[in-house]
């Protein structure tokens, strides 16, 4: 593996992003009490986190929760984050993560609360991280694309590896109470998703409501909805757009033919006994 970069902390051989959390608080969230109403959107970084976070919140807030909170951010944070007094929060909690499986609460386990785990196919999360660590101040910048696909294959960067999160979210996922959802599917049936989310929080929303979830999480809705589109966060932190291109397939525009082999090659070595399958364009 490359040498770790300074921005860059560990746990457990874990990479977090120094100047969000720290190791010790990480270790911390062993003990993190559960409530059964505690609800959990899980994924690897780029993966469309703020976009099933606007869903959930979007759902919560029709099913009549008030959540007194402004933005996205605050009323779903990253549990993983130093900062939150989340034993005060009044029930149900969303929370947000990019934690590998054995890094969460372990009340979680015994099927308390419920975790909607998101992911990406690998070519498209990696080019769309990719373009966020070139603008997110705190990162380390790649020097060229070809630097950062190395960086992501081996893990060289905050959450760590796309195939370790992935496989271990998903090979464990009968100790948890969890759906598992795809960007893709998201790109090609939004309401469908949204139904899917609706049914797993066992909420029932009239067919009224749930258009109004889908025009609320529409790319061009989101990106004009301050409270969703993340861009309170100064520009000398982040010079880019959280809601960038938002499709299937970016990934041909910059990945080499030998790059994407590489890729397919260690999904084969990788995750060949896991019964995922990938949209790729
Ligand atoms: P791109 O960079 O490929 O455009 P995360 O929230 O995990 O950081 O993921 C960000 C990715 O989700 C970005 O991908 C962003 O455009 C996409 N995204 C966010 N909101 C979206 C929406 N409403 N519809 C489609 N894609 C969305």
């Amino acid at each position: 593996m490359e040498q770790l970069s300074n921005r860059l902390c560990r746990y457990k051989n874990y990479n977090f992003l120094s100047s969000n959390t720290t190791a010790e608080y990480i270790e911390s969230l062993q003990s993190f009490e559960i409530r059964d109403s505690d609800v959990f959107l899980v994924s690897y970084p780029k993966s469309g986190t703020v976009w099933a976070q606007q869903i959930i919140i979007s759902i919560y807030e029709l099913d009549g929760h008030v959540n007194e909170y402004f933005t996205n951010s605050q009323k779903m944070p990253w549990l993983e984050f130093t900062g939150g007094a989340y034993t005060r929060r009044p029930s149900p909690r969303l929370f947000t993560s990019h934690l590998s499986q054995v890094l969460m609460p372990p009340g979680l386990m015994d099927k308390k609360g419920k975790i909607v785990y998101l992911m990406r196919n690998p070519k498209d999360n990696m080019m769309s991280y990719y373009h966020f660590s070139k603008a997110l101040a705190d990162l380390e910048t790649p020097e060229s694309f070809a630097q950062f696909f190395q960086w992501y294959l081996t893990g060289n960067v905050p959450a760590s590896s796309w195939f370790d999160h992935v496989r271990e979210w998903y090979s464990n996922r009968e100790q948890y109470n969890i759906l598992f959802l795809t960007y893709e599917e998201m790109i090609l049936d939004l309401k469908g998703s949204v139904k899917k989310i609706c049914n797993f929080f066992g909420i029932n929303l009239t067919e009224a409501a749930i258009s109004h979830v889908v025009e609320k999480a529409k790319f061009e809705n989101m990106k004009n909805d301050s409270k969703a589109n993340y861009e309170h966060i100064p520009p000398e932190k982040f010079s880019g757009k959280f809601l960038r291109k938002g499709q299937i397939g970016d990934w041909k525009n910059t990945l080499t033919v030998a790059q994407s082999e590489r890729v397919d090659q260690l999904l084969q070595e990788k995750r060949s006994d896991l019964p995922l399958r990938f949209i790729w364009e």
